[in-house]
């Protein structure tokens, strides 16, 4: 059985970080607020000339010295974004030229803060079906971009940055010891566009929008969703939640996270947390947590990983690896 096995992790995080603190010179927020009910502490923001295929490029750059192969041996690049570059190309198609890949394809995904694990599944089900063999799959935002500066309630959550892995097509016996992507589960829900959207932006509105939220019921379907996502993944694979090793969550809020591994009985110790420093970083926050947990030794070779992911659509779903 083919498997798609992650075989470098890299991330980038734009610019010196921007603190609370400095945050509440801008609107009228507090430290206190914000750490009491996020966990957030600081956010990047790019700099006005850094686009998102800058930050894309910077993540893929160390994805691929991490792997240690060269982007002309990548034969697919699928990029998560919800800010590209511009409406069209497609902002992975940049990356794609500057990595020197020479043949095979790039796109993006969009599924907003779910982007990652949707981009995953997409790459993960290309390799399995024989179309490519190595993928770059990347998350990358400028999302500062897209918030209201003069919306309290939105502004103070959200970051810039990327995350990328390489995935590689190896043989396993189709198992759950095999290494490799062992599961993907997707979901949306088009009746919920309303609690989390743009109101504009390129296309058909003929307007630039900004993030709108209702941040309650927001937060109450996502740790019903998310859990539920995670038991999806832990029943497929005929696994208990204390055989998992590692929880990376989509790092929106510390609360949701905290909230819905308790639910799942996934203990503390075993989540990966940067949202105090990062904020929410929409599609590049699982790449860039999976990068950091990654290169400091925390994830080991055998290690049973969990990724789960929420955002507008409402899109979700979860991802279970084998390192
Ligand atoms: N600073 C200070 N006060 C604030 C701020 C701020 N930045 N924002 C809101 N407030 C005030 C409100 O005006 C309100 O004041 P009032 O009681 O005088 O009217 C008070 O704080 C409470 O506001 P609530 O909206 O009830 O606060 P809540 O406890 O729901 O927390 C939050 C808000 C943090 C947004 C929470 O609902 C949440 O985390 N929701 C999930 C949203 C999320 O994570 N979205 C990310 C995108 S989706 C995703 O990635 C999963």
């Amino acid at each position: 059985m083919i498997r798609s096995k992650i075989i470098g992790c890299g991330g980038y995080l734009p610019g010196e970080p921007v603190t609370n603190q400095t945050l509440a010179s801008w609107v009228d927020t507090t430290d206190d607020w914000i750490v009491q009910r996020t966990g957030i502490r600081q956010r990047h923001i790019a700099a006005d000339d850094e686009l998102t295929s800058d930050l894309a490029l910077a993540a893929a750059r160390q994805a691929l010295e991490d792997a240690e192969i060269d982007g002309a041996e990548v034969d697919a690049v699928v990029l998560a974004t919800t800010t590209p570059d511009q409406t069209f190309p497609a902002t992975a198609t940049r990356v794609q030229s500057q990595l020197g890949m020479l043949n095979g394809f790039a796109f993006d995904v969009q599924a907003v803060c779910a982007g990652f694990v949707y981009a995953l599944a997409v790459a993960d089900n290309f390799i399995k079906a024989g179309q490519a063999k190595t993928v770059m799959v990347i998350g990358a935002e400028t999302f500062t971009r897209i918030l209201d500066w003069t919306d309290r309630t939105t502004c103070v959550l959200f970051g810039d940055g990327a995350g990328a892995v390489v995935l590689r097509a190896s043989e396993g016996k189709g198992d759950v010891t095999d290494s490799g992507i062992l599961s993907t589960h997707l979901h949306s829900d088009g009746a919920s566009n309303d609690i989390l959207y743009v109101d504009g932006g390129p296309g058909s509105t003929r307007t630039v929008g900004h993030v709108r939220m209702v941040g309650k019921e927001v937060f109450r379907q996502a740790v019903e969703k998310l859990s539920e996502a995670m038991m999806e993944a832990i029943e497929a694979n005929d696994i208990d939640a204390s055989d998992i090793d590692w929880l990376i969550p989509h790092q929106a809020n510390k609360r949701i996270m905290d909230a819905t591994a308790r639910k799942v009985g996934v203990g503390h110790n075993k989540l990966v947390t940067t949202v105090d420093r990062h904020a929410n970083t929409s599609a590049a926050s699982i790449p860039l947590a999976l990068a950091e947990a990654s290169q400091d030794g925390r994830i080991q070779p055998g290690n049973l990983v969990l990724m789960e992911a929420i955002g507008g659509g409402l899109s979700w779903g979860s991802a279970l690896v084998r390192f």
